[in-house]
């Protein structure tokens, strides 16, 4: 005999165990009552933007993404704005690097290259980032100077981050986000932007960024592995939440106006710490060994790929993230799914 709710009440004296699967009868259903959506506005994709056409070419670690040249990006980034792309985050990789990582704050260096080239090609149609860091320029691979013993300087570094944000400022860029995790440095670069009358552009600053596994796609793609040691001492520990919580309003009461969170899916629950500590938007960078996972799934017949970065992603919006960065997401707008 079916159970009905009047069992329940003559049970339990109240209306007890809810029905629950009336919600899930029907897409139309399912959709009315879910509680996060993917759109297309809060997916920034990012580019690989190479200064010798040599190495432009696919990327092996990253199936389906490409290093371009000023050129080639901006024709890519023509077919992706038809499509729906709204941001991109660029990374710079130059012709050579050295021990000075002078290049990094060169106005006509890659990077200020390429944000000219967008800004005047799509001015508002898009939004254009880019990430401010020294480890693609300095020929030892590390986001910071080292001494003598190996240590990553922070002062020091923290001056030539602020350099490299101001180019990318002065070269007309929408936001700039740091991802070199020396202490102070958006406090640095805040005063230094202000004090260039670019009080105007925002800082996306990636506040929580762990010392991960989860880089190694990326690495290959911008050639940026430490050529020794790794980056412990100053990128975050994994067992940590407090301090990595801690990180993330340090860097509000700096002067942040995004905060990220990076690796994303094993760290949801800093996400979600983060979100209830503060008002500022909070963003997700979905990283390339999240995405070469789900490729690999997807090229192994185990996944559909559209579908698991999607549960992905609305799993980072779940936890409190409104700005996610893919490289799934000219895969999601193709697919019709953002
Ligand atoms: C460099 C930088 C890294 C990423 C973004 N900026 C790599 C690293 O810290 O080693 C990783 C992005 C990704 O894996 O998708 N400061
Ligand atoms: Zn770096």
């Amino acid at each position: 005999m079916a159970i009905s709710s009047t069992d329940f009440v003559q049970a339990y004296g109240f209306a007890g165990p809810h029905r629950s699967r009336r919600l899930r009868e029907t897409p139309l259903m399912r959709k009315l009552v879910a509680d996060v959506r993917l759109h297309r506005d809060m997916l920034v994709l990012p580019h690989f933007v190479v200064e010798d056409p040599a190495e432009a070419g696919p990327i092996n670690a990253m199936p389906g993404l490409e290093r371009m040249t000023v050129d080639g990006l901006v024709r890519a980034v023509a077919a992706d704005v038809q499509l729906g792309v709204r941001s991109v985050l660029l990374f710079g990789l130059p012709a050579s690097k050295d021990e000075t990582g002078d290049v990094a704050a060169d106005p006509n260096g890659i990077v200020p290259q390429a944000v000219r080239a967008l800004k005047t090609e799509f001015g508002q149609e898009l939004l254009v980032a880019t990430d401010v860091c020294q480890c693609a320029y300095l020929s030892h691979g590390h986001c910071g100077f080292p001494d003598a013993s190996g240590h990553i300087h922070n002062d020091a570094s923290v001056a030539a981050i602020a350099r490299i944000a101001l180019v990318h400022a002065e070269a007309g860029v929408d936001l700039v986000a740091p991802s070199d995790m020396m202490d102070f440095r958006i406090a640095a670069i805040r005063r230094v932007l202000d004090g260039a009358g670019l009080e105007a552009v925002p800082i996306m600053s990636y506040a929580v960024k762990f010392a991960s596994n989860y880089y190694g796609p990326f690495r290959e793609a911008a050639g940026s592995a430490p050529h020794h040691g790794d980056r412990r001492s100053y990128q975050l520990d994994y067992r940590n939440a407090g301090i990595a919580l801690r990180e993330a309003i340090q860097d509000e009461i700096e002067g942040a106006d995004i905060l990220m969170v990076k690796p994303a899916l094993a760290y949801l629950d800093i996400i979600r710490g983060v979100k209830e500590r503060t008002d500022l938007p909070v963003a997700a960078y979905n990283v390339s060994g999240e995405y070469a996972l789900v490729k690999l799934a997807a090229q192994a017949g185990l996944a559909d790929e559209v579908a698991l970065a999607e549960e992905h992603l609305l799993a980072m919006v779940r936890a409190g993230a409104s700005v996610l960065i893919t490289y799934h997401a000219r895969e999601l707008l193709r697919a019709g799914a953002v």
